[in-house]
């Protein structure tokens, strides 16, 4: 399939190529040819498992779509949100011992500090800047003190102008970010991140796979104490962020 893709996108021009829409892919095809075992164990699920212990650990699937990354986590452990009703349907019936549900798209059915992880797998690049930021603070409230949210999305890279076009030609995703921007999206909303890996998928697509961790959580976590009694410490979280620090 990537050859039939490879040779029509040599075909077109560059003002076809960043300009052509491709039609959404039906749950089932986005299944069973955008994430097919092989390729999801091999570009999602290793780069994951490499840095992250899950034995026992509650994981929210943050836009969950076919379900296809619950297969690390334990069933009883796990829970998946999607806005899309057919992409729930299909992930409830792919994996009947997962827990599935739709999302509202505004706030994240769970209680407080209820997560140790929260997938957040190729979501981020289909949400607008605004909507994130209102995310990040769902997914600060829903993470236990020292929880983490683990990102994988692709991204443009100076000096790869054949993906970065082809990214934004064939994916459906509006919001496919440079590292910085999707770096700074967390960080100037007082998140700490950490750049795991960086890498090309199937030759094409160059995908980014960081960590980022509520930082007014986890000093809280650190210390056992109320940090929105002590005013000194958001000064110095914000001095932090001036300088760039992740
Ligand atoms: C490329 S798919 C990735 C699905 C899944 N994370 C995976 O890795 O297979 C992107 C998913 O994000 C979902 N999505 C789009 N907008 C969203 C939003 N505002 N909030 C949560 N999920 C959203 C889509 O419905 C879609 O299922």
């Amino acid at each position: 399939m990537l050859d039939l893709i490879t040779s029509y996108i040599t075909s077109v021009n560059y003002e076809t190529v960043v300009t052509t829409n491709v039609m959404p892919l039906s749950p089932r095809l986005y299944h069973w040819f955008v994430r097919p075992q092989w390729l999801t164990r091999k570009y999602i699920h290793e780069h994951i498992k490499n840095h992250f212990e899950l034995d026992n650990k509650i994981i929210l699937d943050f836009g969950s779509g076919t379900g296809a990354n619950c297969s690390i986590c334990t069933p009883g452990h796990y829970i998946g949100i999607e806005p899309d009703k057919e992409r729930v349907n299909l992930a409830k019936h792919l994996y009947p011992d997962h827990n599935f549900v739709i999302f509202d798209e505004q706030r994240i059915p769970s209680n407080d500090d209820s997560f140790d992880y929260i997938f957040v797998i190729a979501v981020l690049h289909h949400i607008p800047d605004e909507l994130i930021r209102n995310y990040l603070l769902e997914f600060e409230r829903v993470l236990k003190p020292d929880g983490k949210i683990i990102v994988m999305e692709p991204y443009l890279r100076e000096n790869t102008q054949f993906s970065n076009r082809f990214m934004n030609w064939y994916d459906d995703g509006e919001h496919i970010r440079d590292e910085t921007s999707y770096l700074n999206l967390f960080k100037s909303n007082r998140y700490e991140c950490s750049v795991l890996h960086k890498f090309k998928k199937c030759f094409v697509y160059n995908e980014l796979f960081f960590s980022a961790t509520p930082m007014v959580k986890s000093a809280e976590s650190a210390y056992d104490m109320d940090v929105s009694l002590m005013p000194g410490l958001e000064f110095e979280y914000e001095d932090a962020q001036y300088q760039g620090s992740y």
